[in-house]
């Protein structure tokens, strides 16, 4: 019975990644919206996936923020740094996330985890474009958007629109517009609604969509039922050198579609 059950999974890899237009998937068996440990098999498959992809020597790897990510940095291990020289960056400047789920958490935990380095984004959060600009020419902070720039690979996750816009506490104008345009996704700080249309795109310095193309890995990592529409959505943007880490509950749900 396991045998059928990964020989299954196995066949839903590959028809997941078809039907994403990207280039693998791994499942998890299980479903993360139920099961709090299945993320940690994710954890697995993530440091799996980045001892594949991850080449040897010196390499960035730009992470974003979420709740997911920041379970995920604690499955890394040291292993990871084996003839590599780690260095995380948090892929995009302050989404108004609490601290321990931030980008800049996030890469810390995981320089902390394989014994890599960490270099910090010292963007606060809400700022007006007036604050803004100055801060982005200040030297230490250039410092930091040089390397995102450089980053050679990008961990990231995938969220429910209408959580994300909650939780970022973006007003209640942005809120209703977003209901308005059916936003059922969201990823590096872009909203989609079902179809992959971007409706709209929280202004913050770092990873841009459009950079994603040039990243030689780019690892997706979201799971559960309830973000089979928000996978699906950002997928439709996604490059097609994108991996992606997910479990049963989310692939069986887009698969079912
Ligand atoms: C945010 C990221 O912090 O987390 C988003 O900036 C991502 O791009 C989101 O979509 C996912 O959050 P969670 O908690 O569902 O993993």
């Amino acid at each position: 019975k396991i045998v059928d059950n990964l020989v299954g999974i196995q066949q839903q890899e590959v028809d997941l990644a078809k039907f994403l237009g990207i280039s693998h998937c791994m499942i998890v068996p299980g479903n993360t919206d139920h099961q709090a440990k299945v993320i940690d098999s994710m954890g697995k498959l993530v440091e799996k996936a980045l001892e594949i992809l991850l080449p040897l020597g010196h390499n960035i790897v730009a992470v974003m923020g979420g709740t997911t990510m920041a379970k995920i940095a604690h499955c890394l291990t040291p292993k990871l740094s084996d003839n590599r020289d780690l260095i995380f960056v948090p892929a995009r400047g302050g989404v108004g996330e609490t601290v321990a789920i931030q980008a800049n958490s996030v890469s810390a935990a995981m320089a902390r985890r394989t014994r890599g380095k960490h270099r910090v984004l010292y963007v606060p959060e809400q700022l007006s474009m007036h604050a803004y600009t100055p801060l982005l020419s200040e030297p230490s902070i250039q410092q930091v958007i040089q390397l995102i720039r450089n980053s050679d690979a990008v961990i990231h996750s995938i969220g429910q629109a209408m959580k994300m816009a909650e939780r970022r506490d973006m007003n209640n104008e942005i809120i209703a517009m977003l209901k308005r345009n059916h936003a059922v996704g969201e990823a590096f700080g872009y909203f989609f609604d079902e179809s992959g249309k971007i409706v709209y795109k929280i202004p913050r310095i770092g990873v841009q969509l459009e950079d994603l193309a040039k990243m030689k890995c780019v690892l997706a990592v979201a799971g559960g039922t309830s973000k089979a529409k928000a996978i699906v959505a950002y997928m439709k943007h996604a490059p097609s050198q994108t991996w992606l880490v997910t479990d049963e509950g989310a692939a069986n749900s887009i698969l079912k579609e």
